[in-house]
């Protein structure tokens, strides 16, 4: 009886369009068990990593082999390809701590990401750099020219570090190889190839004063940037990006590594007897062992560029989150019974057929963002966010509130999803036994901008018995910001100072 009372109150309350929303929300649960069984998987996939090569979780060797103290010094540039946008700066490090950064934001056009060669993308990559040196670096530029005019050869060359956010196996420290894209970018020919040697070669051409000294990814940027600018006693332990992509990178023990044996060219310091690896955790679980899955998963995967690959990443970054929410969201519109935003009883129809709601990656995440937000109560910035973003006029209450039920949900999975590789990398690491406290540098749009998305992933981090709450009290995370950028010119640094070692 107690069953039927509540169905009925609850079929009284609500409408069909809120009904159908709580029950696809309820699909997105990841509850505590299985974010247990997540840990344990991740660890057991980082392990087979660390051992071999081509591998799930890649657990790229960086060759970086310390994180910095916040005395590093010295002027670098530094270029960031791996989101939307293409970033130039020059990082001017203090050598306390703090930096100063000049930087210009280039979009990358579409036609370069997802066709044509290598060769055109890394010639726009080097125009960009050679604008920005002629317009922030003027002096050094010229002068630059004037000596080569004169055959001079002895040249004083920019150190740039590049901050490269694919999968790159990696050869030394400015040295490695395309393994895959991801995240939207596909340009074939650039696969195998040495990234850093495609833009060294790109800028020679122009004949622009800069050697690529570092190759980065983004997230052992990340890493480095946190160190640099909140030192702690031990620094810090794991830099993260939950943006358009999700990965991390984590220090690790040099004994750990048993692959390096595969690298019997790489030099590297063994002195501190760790290494920075990137771990690649987009890919953590392409087998899909352990992770949670839905019909929209599967769709979203199955119409994608790269089905089966990055498949923690597809239910965890921002560029899909908005794809899973979208297909929801189409089911939902599309079922006669539902109806979502088709103005039940009302003669005039809500999206018009244009709207982003039927384009394949149409909805981003500000969107999510902006509707998880939503405190008032009756929902007038989800109406807004529908508005600007979906092109739908005026939905009704209901529309609003199954949205944001929807959204919660796929927020709240993936922020519990990310604590499983944090969660993993703590107790591989065993820092949290010697330490008082375990420093996490992250960044991108979802950390940033989705309401609590920290608190959901503490609140699961408490619910992994190797973490509990104890732990989970010791861990600090903290943003770091224009960290691509100062990470690679702090790689760069180190690099530089490697170089000096090996020459002299
Ligand atoms: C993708 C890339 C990875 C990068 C991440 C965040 O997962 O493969 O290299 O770190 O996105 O940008």
């Amino acid at each position: 009886p107690s069953v039927l009372l509540t169905t009925m109150s609850s079929s009284s309350s609500s409408s069909p369009v809120v009904e159908e929303a709580k029950r696809i929300a309820r699909e997105f649960d990841y509850p505590a068990e299985r974010v247990q069984v997540g840990v344990k998987e991740y660890i057991r996939q980082m392990n087979e990593g660390l051992a071999a090569e081509h591998t799930t979780l890649s657990q790229i060797p960086s060759f970086v082999t310390a994180v910095p103290n916040g005395t590093e010094k010295g002027l670098y540039l530094a270029v960031d390809l791996g989101g939307t946008n293409f970033r130039v700066c020059s990082v001017d490090l203090h050598g306390d701590s703090t930096f100063s950064l000049t930087q210009s934001k280039i979009m990358i056009p579409r036609e370069l990401m997802a066709s044509g060669t290598a060769k055109d993308l890394f010639v726009f990559l080097a125009r960009q750099i050679e604008a920005f040196l002629r317009i922030h670096h003027n002096d050094h530029f010229e002068a630059h020219i004037r000596r080569r005019s004169l055959g001079q050869t002895e040249q004083e060359l920019f150190d740039l570090g590049f901050t490269f956010s694919f999968p790159v196996r990696q050869m030394g420290i400015n040295k490695g190889t395309l393994i895959r894209w991801t995240k939207g970018f596909n340009i074939p020919d650039a696969v195998g190839q040495d990234v850093c040697a495609l833009l060294q070669s790109a800028i020679d051409e122009l004949g622009l004063p800069v050697r690529v000294a570092a190759l980065v990814n983004d997230t052992v940027g990340t890493l480095m940037a946190r160190s640099y600018t909140s030192p702690g006693k031990t620094g810090t332990l794991i830099g993260a990006i939950f943006g358009t992509g999700t990965n991390g990178a984590y220090v690790e023990r040099l004994d750990k590594i048993t692959k390096l044996e595969q690298f019997p060219d790489a030099h590297y310091d063994r002195s501190t007897s760790e290494m920075v690896i990137n771990a690649e955790w987009g890919s953590f679980d392409n087998q899909m062992n352990v992770l949670p899955t839905t019909l929209y998963d599967d769709a979203l995967d199955a119409d994608s560029n790269n089905p089966g690959i990055q498949m923690f990443e597809k239910r965890v970054s921002g560029m899909f989150l908005g794809e899973i929410l979208r297909r929801a969201l189409v089911a939902m519109h599309r079922d006669p019974a539902v109806g979502l935003l088709k103005a039940a009883g009302r003669s005039k129809v809500v999206v018009p057929q244009d709207s982003a709601l039927y384009k394949q990656w149409g909805i981003d995440t500000s969107f999510l963002s902006l509707v998880e937000a939503d405190n008032t109560p009756g929902l007038v910035e989800v109406k807004v966010a529908l508005k600007d973003h979906l092109r739908v006029d005026d939905p009704s209450y209901e529309d609003s509130q199954a949205v944001k039920l929807l959204v919660h949900a796929i927020g709240k999975r993936a922020a519990r999803l990310s604590a499983v590789p944090l969660a993993a990398i703590l107790h591989h690491t065993g820092k949290l036994q010697t330490e008082d406290l375990v420093d996490i540098g992250v960044d991108g749009s979802l950390v940033e901008f989705y309401p609590n998305f920290e608190g959901y992933i503490r609140e699961a981090l408490r619910q992994v018995p190797e973490i509990g709450p104890e732990g989970e009290k010791k861990v600090r995370i903290g943003i770091s910001k224009d960290g691509s950028g100062v990470g690679a010119a702090l790689i760069a640094l180190v690099a530089k100072q490697e170089d000096h070692h090996v020459q002299h």
